[in-house]
């Protein structure tokens, strides 16, 4: 079954300055560097679901009326549970979108993460970091779609197929 979620995704200048930014980080923390194409925040994550539940999920995800925003990435977080290196940002649009996602997907029957909402985009896997590197200049970029993702694994890492795409400030159908 596809493994799949929801996410959104930098535009390529800003995906070109995050990677820099996990570049920079890798010095001090080591670990994987994500690649620069596969940079995103997830917004939903469903995990293998069949073909069927897919077109549930769409269902959701187009009944949804999500405005267009701006965002800014301007913190690093380091999780040493998972040795994630993350960027993040305070986004009260994209957590209202993360919400209504979750909450569409939970009422149509998905079983869903429970833990709190916390926007990163994973920058390193496997770090060792002694000390969490800082944020230099925020990167900010226009969210004017989220897409729905598959995830195919290879010998190098996630490779992301887009099998949908939502525009923000569209009416919804
Ligand atoms: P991560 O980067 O923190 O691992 C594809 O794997 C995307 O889904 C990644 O953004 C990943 O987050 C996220 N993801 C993987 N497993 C998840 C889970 N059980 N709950 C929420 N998000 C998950």
């Amino acid at each position: 079954m596809p493994r799949v979620f929801f996410a959104v995704w930098p535009d390529d200048t800003a995906a070109k300055a995050l990677h820099a930014v996990a570049r920079e980080a890798q010095k001090g923390c080591r670990g994987r560097l994500m690649r620069r194409e596969t940079l995103h925040l997830t917004l939903a994550f469903l995990g293998d679901v069949s073909d069927d539940r897919i077109a549930d999920a769409r269902r959701v995800a187009d009944a949804l009326a999500g405005e267009p925003f701006d965002i800014s990435l301007d913190e690093l977080g380091y999780w040493k549970h998972n040795r994630i290196l993350w960027a993040g940002g305070v986004s009260p649009p994209l957590t209202f979108l993360a919400k209504d996602l979750n909450d569409g997907l939970r009422a149509s029957g998905f079983r869903l993460d429970s833990r709190p909402f916390v926007a990163h985009m994973t920058l390193l896997r496997d770090a060792r970091c002694a000390e969490t590197p800082v944020f230099t200049e925020p990167v900010a970029w226009p969210v004017r779609e989220f897409v729905l993702v598959e995830s195919k694994l290879s010998s190098d890492g996630a490779r992301y197929e887009a099998i949908g795409r939502w525009p923000l400030g569209m009416p919804s159908a």
